[in-house]
């Protein structure tokens, strides 16, 4: 067996749990940056979290100006609001995209330099974000990313239409704190989406040619949890037992990407959307069907098992009619929850292929390489037409 380690943020789990954020945030200091996202600022659920934080006397410079695919400029501008109001602690309300951005505040906030400057890329040496990185308490609103969870920040730097992600144990949240409540307003498109995030999260961390045994056993159960309650969620979205039951599996996929790097749906969706614009569950959603269809058979025991999580009834099939299984499965979940997505739905065209395939093979090498079925430009231009 090889050497793995494990890395998990202190996660609060549970409906209700959002009412101890304030003392929580008081043993962090008494000025903090609130991330919210838009459309929770625009809620109650916001002015209750500001007033909760008021009564454990911590004073909030709140922030909502986040877009999807946070911005890494804008990301610099809010960790000058942080500086100048000596905030000590950042709290991210939101899906993966407030998340993201409040670590990415966490660090630029404390440590010299700009937030792409930080980023894991091949055309620079990153910065190291330093002890100093603010703490930060992550408040997961979606069913998604599992943000809370990783030590990983996405950034879209629109200068050059490339995303890059900040990687350091210094951004794993100091508290993942998961109310499944939270999600319940959460739209069905949406639901359905990051729905596929998770799905995507756990597939790929299973999948992943080095995968830990650690990062597996997590992976199994979120994808187990995926195959059981998505479509209850997505059609009823009041369904409390299938709510928290995806906020859990969510939490999870976190945690097993945090142990294993995403592989190629991740690696072309993520290209694609910091080139047009996709919001990421879209750019995920878009390939992983047909990605799967076409790996199964590099790798047919883990597809195996793939399927049996997501439909015990294929654990009676011989192994390689199990592994072809998992993509049936995935197509017919995803009819089941209605989601039909295309790149061309964002304004992909033919002739972007090439520059994309380009950026998907210089910045996301590493997942592209991890992925089972070993694929090289003209493979990836084949998935970016099929998913065109
Ligand atoms: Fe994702």
């Amino acid at each position: 067996m090889n050497e793995f380690q494990c890395r998990v943020p202190k996660v609060l789990f549970g409906s209700g749990r959002i009412e101890s954020l304030g003392v929580l945030a008081s043993e962090l200091g008494h000025k903090a940056f609130l991330a919210v996202d838009p459309y929770i600022d625009s809620s109650d659920l916001a002015d209750r979290l500001v007033r909760g934080l008021d009564r454990a006397s911590v004073t909030t410079t709140r922030y909502s100006k986040i877009e999807p695919d946070p911005d890494c400029f804008a990301v610099d501008e809010a960790a000058e609001i942080t500086r100048k109001n000596a905030c000590t602690s950042v709290i991210a309300v939101g899906g993966g995209s407030a998340i993201d951005f409040g670590k990415g505040v966490a660090v630029v906030a404390a440590n010299p330099g700009t937030c792409w400057q930080y980023t894991r890329r091949t055309d620079h040496t990153p910065k190291i974000p330093g002890p100093d990185t603010l703490p930060v308490i992550a408040v997961p609103t979606t069913a998604g990313t599992g943000s809370e969870a990783t030590h990983f920040a996405v950034f879209t730097n629109p200068k050059i239409r490339e995303k890059s992600t900040i990687v350091s144990d210094r951004i794993m949240p100091r508290i993942a704190l998961v109310d499944p409540e939270l999600t319940f307003s959460c739209p069905r498109q949406l639901t359905a989406l990051t729905g596929v995030d998770v799905l995507a999260h756990s597939l790929e961390a299973f999948i992943n040619i080095k995968a830990s045994p650690f990062a597996k056993m997590v992976a199994i159960e979120a994808i187990h949890l995926v195959g059981r309650y998505l479509v209850r969620t997505v059609k009823d979205g009041e369904d409390r037992e299938a709510r928290e039951n995806m906020a859990w599996a969510s939490t999870l996929a976190g945690i097993a990407i945090a142990h294993s790097n995403p592989t190629l749906p991740h690696a072309l969706g993520q290209a694609a959307g910091g080139f047009i614009h996709v919001p990421h569950g879209a750019s995920v959603a878009a390939c992983l069907p047909h990605i799967v269809r076409l790996s199964y058979d590099a790798d047919p025991a883990s597809f195996a098992e793939l399927a049996a999580a997501l439909d015990p009834a294929a654990r009676d099939l011989p192994l390689n009619q199990r592994a072809e299984r998992s993509a049936d499965l995935l197509e017919q979940l995803f009819r089941d929850i209605d989601l039909k997505v295309r790149f061309s739905d964002f304004g992909l065209k033919e002739e972007h292929i090439p520059r994309i395939t380009q950026i998907a093979l210089t910045g996301y090498s590493t997942g592209i390489s991890l992925h089972p079925k070993q694929l090289d430009g003209a493979g990836i231009e084949e998935i970016y037409r099929a998913c065109l």
